[in-house]
């Protein structure tokens, strides 16, 4: 079984301005390609071969499997995560959780911007749910996910400069702002409620 691209949720065109076409002509179009590529070059005919990208995650431990079958789900979740319809504000049971857990939407969106701005290298900053429903910030390095500590993913954004480079340069406040114009809120709100 091959690992597969998935088609991206919209056209590479449809995030613009705030995210160019270029941008996502290198990041879907080259970088989470060649993720998956790699990915099939390391399973094939090996003991990972038919497993999930979520088994992968769990057994490989870390090295190029584990870095690479990570950053493909990374990468499918982030593109999720984003809309042309996205930005505002959301609503329901996670509204109430990210009162709960930050004070107000906005004091959450101040300590998650703050967290990308403050990761220090690469990797991916994520609203994540614990076992009672309690959200909070965390940011990982690389390629590691919240799957490897045991907690629900609901929203993540991509700091890796490849995100933001092209458009925004060195500027991750700037490429921040964008992001939350851009949030699928119906997306993870669907996320809190089934996982
Ligand atoms: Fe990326």
């Amino acid at each position: 079984m091959a690992y597969e691209l998935p088609p991206l949720p919209y056209a590479r065109e449809a995030l613009e301005p705030h995210l160019s076409a270029e941008t996502i002509d290198y990041h879907y179009g080259k970088h989470h390609q060649k993720y998956v590529t790699k990915l099939n070059q390391l399973t094939e005919g090996g003991e990972h071969a038919d497993k999930t990208l979520e088994q992968i995650i769990a057994d490989a431990g870390s090295g190029p499997v584990f870095n690479n079958a990570a950053q493909v789900w990374n990468h499918n979740f982030y593109w999720n995560c984003l809309s042309p319809e996205g930005g505002g504000a959301p609503e329901g049971p996670l509204a109430a959780a990210i009162e709960a857990g930050f004070g107000s939407l906005e004091g959450f969106q101040d300590e998650f911007t703050q967290a990308v701005v403050d990761l220090f290298g690469v990797g991916w900053v994520w609203l994540v749910k614990d076992g009672e429903g309690m959200v909070s910030v965390i940011a990982t390095k690389d390629a590691v996910n919240p799957l490897t500590h045991g907690r629900v993913a609901l929203l993540t954004c991509d700091v890796w400069e490849h995100a933001f480079y092209i458009d925004y340069r060195n500027d991750k406040a700037a490429y921040m702002d964008a992001f939350w114009k851009l949030v699928n809120w119906r997306f993870v709100e669907e996320r809190y409620t089934t996982t």
